[in-house]
């Protein structure tokens, strides 16, 4: 499968970005964010958060490794971070099934290289953020996502970047 290039030339951009993507998801999406510290996985987790619905703050779940929120429509969205978390086996101990491969949730996973094995590998959605600039990001998600985000129209801040 190949991928689109995105710029994001703001935090907003990304959070607006987010939003859009949340309508490009199917029921019980897990996507994959890949990207260094501060790449921007969590700013542009909030913004999936703010399109499916939920008003709460979203912060970080580095700590508390996931964060569960229920949406209007009475399914959830699964944040998870898996940085403090070694490996597979530290993953499933902690019961990391329950979100991974739920039916009624959409799942954001930070850090998913630590969990690589427990994705499936062609159903997981994967995004990666890499920094550019102080305020600019590279953002690469998989071509069908990239279309739909280009047909209703790509947010201010966000612009296309050419193949690699
Ligand atoms: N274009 C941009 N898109 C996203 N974030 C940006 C951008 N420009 C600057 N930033 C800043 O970069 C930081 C991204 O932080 P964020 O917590 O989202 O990173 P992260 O990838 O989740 O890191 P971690 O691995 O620590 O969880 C924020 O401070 C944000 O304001
Ligand atoms: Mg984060």
């Amino acid at each position: 499968m190949t991928d689109m290039r995105l710029l994001s030339k703001q935090d907003d951009a990304t959070l607006t970005l987010g939003r859009m993507l949340a309508a490009c998801l199917p029921p019980a999406s897990v996507v994959a964010l890949y990207g260094d510290l501060g790449a921007g996985k969590t700013v542009l987790s909030r913004g999936v958060a703010r399109g499916l619905g939920i008003a709460e703050p979203v912060t970080s779940p580095t700590f508390t490794v996931v964060q569960e929120y229920r949406r209007p429509n009475g399914q959830w969205f699964y944040h998870l971070d898996m940085y403090r978390i070694s490996d597979e086996q530290a993953a499933l101990a902690f019961g990391i099934e329950e979100f991974l491969y739920a039916t009624n949730a959409i799942t954001l996973v930070e850090w998913p290289e630590r969990i690589a094995a427990l994705l499936a590998p062609t159903a997981t959605i994967a995004i990666t953020l890499t920094h550019v600039g102080e305020s600019q990001r590279e953002i690469v998600l998989p071509d069908h996502i990239g279309r739909q985000l280009l047909a209703t129209g790509l947010p201010a801040g966000i612009s296309q970047l050419a193949d690699a």
